[in-house]
C-alpha cells in the first residue's frame, strides 16, 4: 500500500504574517514528511478548479478575492493518515472555536473580514487529494 499523501496550502494571510515555517514546523514535528513545496499566485481559473463544491456559494467571491490577494504556498506532505491528520493539525474553519493546540487555535482570528481567513488548507479525502495535487503540482 502507498504511503497517503495530502494538498496543504498556506493561505495569503499566512504568508503575509510570515507564517510558513510555523506550520511547516507543525506538519514535520507531528511526524509527517514534506514531499514538494511550491510558492505562487493562485488565480481565478486555478481557484475555480480547486474551490469547484464551492463555486455559486455566498462566500464564493470573497473567498476568491483572499486567495488572489497575494502569494500562496502549496505542500504535499505524507504518511499515514496524513489527510485526516492535518485536518486535526489545522483544527476548525473558523478559527475563533479552533481548538487551542491547533493552526487555527492558535494563530488565526475572525478579522471581521467577508470571508473566514484560517491560513491553511488541507484536502478532505483521498479523491480530493489527488485532485488537487493534480492542480497545484501539475507535472
Ligand atoms: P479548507 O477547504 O480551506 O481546508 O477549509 P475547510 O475544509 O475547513 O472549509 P470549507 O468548507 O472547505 O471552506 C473553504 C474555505 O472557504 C472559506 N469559508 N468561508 N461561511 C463562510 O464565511 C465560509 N465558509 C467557508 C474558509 O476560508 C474555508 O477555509
Ligand atoms: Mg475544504
Amino acid at each position: 500500500m502507498s504511503t497517503e499523501k495530502t494538498l496543504i496550502l498556506v493561505k495569503p494571510d499566512g504568508v503575509r504574517r510570515g507564517l510558513v515555517g510555523e506550520v511547516i514546523s507543525r506538519i514535520e514535528a507531528k511526524g509527517y514528511a514534506i514531499d514538494a513545496v511550491r510558492m505562487l499566485q493562485a488565480d481565478a481559473a486555478l481557484l475555480e478548479k480547486h474551490y469547484a463544491e464551492h463555486v455559486g456559494k455566498p462566500f464564493y467571491e470573497p473567498l476568491v478575492e483572499f486567495m488572489m490577494s497575494g502569494p500562496i504556498v502549496a505542500i504535499i506532505a505524507s504518511g499515514n493518515r496524513v489527510i485526516e491528520g492535518f485536518r486535526s493539525l489545522a483544527g476548525a474553519t473558523d478559527p475563533t472555536v479552533a481548538a487551542p493546540g491547533t493552526i487555527r487555535g492558535d494563530l488565526a482570528r475572525d478579522q471581521g473580514t467577508k470571508v473566514m481567513q484560517n491560513l491553511v488548507h488541507g484536502s478532505d479525502s483521498p479523491e480530493s487529494a489527488a485532485r488537487e495535487i493534480k492542480i497545484f503540482f501539475p507535472q
